[in-house]
């Protein structure tokens, strides 16, 4: 059992959690994800580790059903049944490059260690938060220490740039010379980010959140289709090139193992949630 240090909610919907280890810290690198367990009975769900030390780490979650619900209940002091990691295959690291870092809902925590580890390999690094509205926003000044510069967008322009990620990433690219785009969040943010950079040529990292159950490489759930190849999310990813991932392929996949409204749900979860 591992216990929990804090759980509090950011904003709407949004919560930190912090747990107690002394292990994960050790192998931890920027990208990576734990599965995490609410309670014995509970599901094995995957969260991005957002930062760690030698005594914790911490995780950004968007409270969408079972199992996030059961982590928001939380209260310092409880345990949680399982705390596995670090899974996944790390970013990959670059150097002087020109990078621009995109978060939305709970990918704006995710950004946090790809920031640093970005910053800590001299590359200049623009971060572009993002939602619905100025009240979903959050971490500002924890990610601008890790920014060269931080823009935010806001669907209903209460704070920042009005409009979606896709305009203003347009504009930001047709005047400013970029190696690399980086984006963390839901499916639909994703997937726009990469149908944006993809007319511009601009190689296009993704955190891709495919259906995961054992996320060893085992079971074979989180498949998802690469450059035309079978890779699994868990052990090859969950990072890949956005101009590679067959979109339609991974929708669909993800529609088997939900009922109908929860699938509009994850597509749109950003339009309804933030
Ligand atoms: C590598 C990876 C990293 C992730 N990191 C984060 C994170 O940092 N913060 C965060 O809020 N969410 C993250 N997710 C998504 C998160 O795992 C799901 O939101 C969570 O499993 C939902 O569980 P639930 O029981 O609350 O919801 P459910 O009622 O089970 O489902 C609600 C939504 O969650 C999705 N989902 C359900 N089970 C899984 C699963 N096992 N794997 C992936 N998606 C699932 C469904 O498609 C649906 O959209 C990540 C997913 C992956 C694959
Ligand atoms: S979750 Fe089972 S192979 Fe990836």
């Amino acid at each position: 059992m591992y216990k929990v240090i804090e759980r509090k909610q950011i904003v709407p919907n949004i919560h930190l959690l912090v747990v107690e280890t002394e292990h994960i810290h050790k192998n931890a690198h920027a990208g990576e994800f734990v599965v995490v367990r609410a309670d014995e009975k509970g599901e094995r769900i995957p969260l991005n580790l957002v930062d760690w030390d030698e005594r914790s780490v911490s995780m950004v979650f968007m409270e969408v059903g079972t199992s996030t619900s059961k982590l928001a209940a939380l209260k310092p002091g409880d345990e949680i049944a399982t705390l596995a990691g670090p899974l996944g295959k790390p970013t990959e690291k670059s150097e002087g490059k020109k990078i621009v870092c995109i978060g939305g809902c709970y990918g704006i925590g995710a950004l946090n260690p790809v920031l640093r580890m970005f910053k800590a390999n001299k590359n200049h690094v623009t971060t572009i938060i993002e939602a619905r509205s100025d009240f979903l926003l959050y971490w500002r000044e924890r990610l601008k220490e890790h920014s060269d510069e931080l823009y935010e967008i806001t669907r209903d322009g209460t704070r920042g740039v009005r409009g979606h990620i896709n305009d203003f990433l347009v504009e930001h690219l047709k005047k400013s010379k970029v190696d690399l785009v980086y984006v963390q969040g839901c499916t639909y943010l994703t997937y726009l980010a990469s149908e944006t950079t993809r007319p511009f040529g601009i190689k296009t990292i993704v955190g891709l959140n495919p259906i995961m159950v054992d996320a060893t490489g085992m079971c074979g759930v989180c498949r998802v289709t690469i450059n035309g190849e079978t890779k699994f999310g868990c052990v090859d990813g969950p990072e890949f090139d956005g101009h590679q991932v067959d979109w339609d392929n991974l929708l669909s996949r993800r529609k088997i193992y939900i009922r109908e409204e929860v699938y509009s749900l994850s597509f749109y979860e950003c339009e309804r949630y933030g």
